[in-house]
């Protein structure tokens, strides 16, 4: 059977990149799994912190995750939701994989030297910017590869950012099984979705992100119908009027091609989007973009207000409770196994 995990940093609204890259795979899998199967999304706070937080913002914007993600369709009756910082036992394996993990091989990580160098070209790390570099930062992935062997996760469905980081956790089962000669953790796979690379709406060689100042540049899946539909048809293409599927030399427009297909109601590709909008403009596909959109996410936005509201927001406290005994009890079992064979204290 199949033990489903996967992460969300509470650093702001979801937006179409984190719904089509991620959330909606995660609605699929709970509505394909069985009796068996377990599945576990957590709203990692704790990785939110790598960058400076506001205590109460990061409060409320961990509650505004879990709303956003019943929203969309997860099911606290088959999927566990909880916030990473109710789980002690993540940062419990995250310091004991840190013993076996390779600095050399974090060193060579991107993501973190993206943020760092954010604006900067990609370079070096002198010594002004490693001083400035967080050592938080610099482990992020090995606290992200105990969220995942915590829970001897089977598959974890993310976007295409955090592939390289899905490598590091097997690196990390490998590296403690082979020093307590155990076949203790298990090696997650990596599940992708056809869309694990939505790009930025005003810069199509970007990807669609949270942090991006420009609000412009990206889809929030609370957005309203006028507003979907302003971003789109403000959204930075070239200037070939005609729909063609050439994502090398068009990105902007492969983009829109590419919503549209995991827009629409039946299967379809990019391609046979194009095909479909032969001898139409970019303001038909736009059109066209937007529609499917706003078919999408609609319904998203009045589930996630009255979500929030619900019992004056005691109905996501007493979620996010249940949630997080089913989690601190999964990673038990593991942590049980792990103290015994590293040999460390076992919890009374
Ligand atoms: P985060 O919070 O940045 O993003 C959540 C999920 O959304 C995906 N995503 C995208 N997919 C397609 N196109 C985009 N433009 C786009 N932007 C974001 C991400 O790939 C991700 O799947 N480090 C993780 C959180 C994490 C985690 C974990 C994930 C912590 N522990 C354990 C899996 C397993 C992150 O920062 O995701």
């Amino acid at each position: 059977y199949a033990v489903v995990f996967s992460g969300i940093q509470p650093t702001g609204t979801p937006h179409l990149g984190n719904y089509l890259g991620a959330m909606r795979q995660w609605r699929r899998l709970q509505d394909m799994a069985g009796d068996e199967d377990k599945l576990l999304f957590s709203i990692v706070d704790l990785h939110a912190i790598t960058m400076p937080q506001d205590a109460e913002a990061l409060r409320s914007r961990r509650r505004e995750m879990l709303a956003a993600l019943l929203a969309i369709g997860l099911d606290p009756k088959r999927s566990t939701l909880f916030y990473q910082s109710s789980v002690m036992q993540h940062t419990e394996l995250m310091w004991i994989l840190s013993c076996t993990a390779s600095m050399g091989y974090l060193g060579r990580m991107t993501q973190y030297k993206s943020k760092l160098l954010a604006g900067n070209k990609a370079g070096d790390l002198d010594e002004a910017v490693s001083s400035r570099l967080k050592l938080g930062l610099f482990s992020y992935p090995v606290l992200q590869a105990a969220d995942i062997l915590v829970h001897r996760a089977t598959h974890v469905p993310v976007g295409d950012d955090q592939k390289q980081h899905l490598e590091f956790a097997r690196e990390c089962v490998t590296n403690f099984n082979h020093t307590y000669d155990q076949e203790l953790l298990v090696s997650p796979q990596t599940i992708t979705a056809p869309s694990s690379r939505v790009m930025s709406l005003r810069d199509p060689s970007q990807k669609m992100s949270k942090s991006s100042p420009n609000v412009r540049s990206r889809i929030l899946i609370t957005s309203t119908p006028n507003e979907i539909r302003q971003r789109i048809m403000s959204a930075v293409t070239d200037n070939t009027n005609a729909v063609t599927y050439e994502p090398n030399d068009r990105p902007g427009v492969a983009n829109l091609l590419e919503l549209t297909a995991q827009c629409s109601p039946n299967p379809t590709t990019p391609a046979d989007v194009a095909d479909l909008l032969m001898g139409g403009t970019l303001g038909d596909l736009k059109n066209a973009c937007a529609e499917a959109v706003t078919a999408e996410l609609r319904g998203i936005r009045d589930r996630y207000t009255e979500l929030l509201e619900r019992q004056g927001g005691k109905y996501l406290v007493d979620i996010e409770a249940a949630g997080a005994e089913v989690a601190r009890r999964n990673a038990e079992e593991t942590m049980r196994l792990v103290r015994d064979v590293v040999g460390l204290a076992s919890l009374r």
